[in-house]
């Protein structure tokens, strides 16, 4: 393809899907399986399955943080790791590869409400990758506290990223069982930022 062909069909992509042309998006996320507190055993998480849905929408890769100790797949046992874990302001190891972020201006960035915040192992990844400058978009499931103080938490242990407090929260039995109410939720919320038409 000659370079003014490749240029037209990027314009055309990205005026069918309301993303601009020039703006890359990754969508970064963690998600915890196993037993979960109102949706029983699960093989994916809750934050997995939106996450998954507004990368379709965006047009935008995929990264999934994991822990290098997994968290107990039992719901008590994991409420215990993670209670120590924010208690005492850890940060877990993350296995695998990180994402090289340079090419990227956006990160949605999903994870599960545990009381208020991102999980540990979430501020763990933000502060091994470059992110200064860029603009994180935080999405949550939950069961109850909605996005809570968890975007705001993010904007005051990040100053140098830009923090949207527009982020998404949308029930973790929705995103679990209700496709087509994720889909519409993610939708809606897209438009607001002014992501997609
Ligand atoms: C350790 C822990 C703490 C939680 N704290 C809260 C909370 O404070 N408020 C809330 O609404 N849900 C809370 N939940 C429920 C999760 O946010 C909810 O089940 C979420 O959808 C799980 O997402 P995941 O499957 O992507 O991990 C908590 C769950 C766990 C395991």
């Amino acid at each position: 393809m000659n370079m003014k062909k490749g240029i037209v069909t990027m314009l055309a992509a990205a005026a069918l899907t309301g993303v601009s042309a020039a703006e890359k998006s990754i969508v970064v996320y963690f998600s915890h399986t196993g037993e979960n507190y109102a949706v029983g055993n699960i093989t994916e998480g809750n934050t997995a399955k939106v996450a998954k849905v507004i990368a379709a929408k965006t047009g935008s890769a995929l990264y999934e943080i994991k822990e290098a100790k997994p968290y107990p797949a039992n719901y008590r046992a994991c409420v215990d790791v993670a209670k120590k874990e924010q208690r005492d302001r850890a940060r877990p190891d993350i296995a695998g590869q990180l994402p090289d972020l340079s090419q990227y201006q956006v990160i949605y960035l999903g994870y599960p409400n545990w009381w208020g915040e991102a999980p540990m192992v979430v501020y763990s990844f933000l502060e091994k990758v470059k992110i200064d400058g860029k603009t994180i978009i935080p999405f949550c499931t939950h069961e109850g506290s909605g996005l809570g103080s968890t975007a705001r938490k993010l904007a005051e242990a990040f100053p140098k990223a830009k923090v949207e407090q527009n982020g998404l929260g949308l029930r973790g039995a929705t995103a679990q069982r209700d496709a087509a109410a994720t889909e519409k939720a993610v939708a809606e919320w897209l438009k607001t930022l002014g992501k997609v038409k």
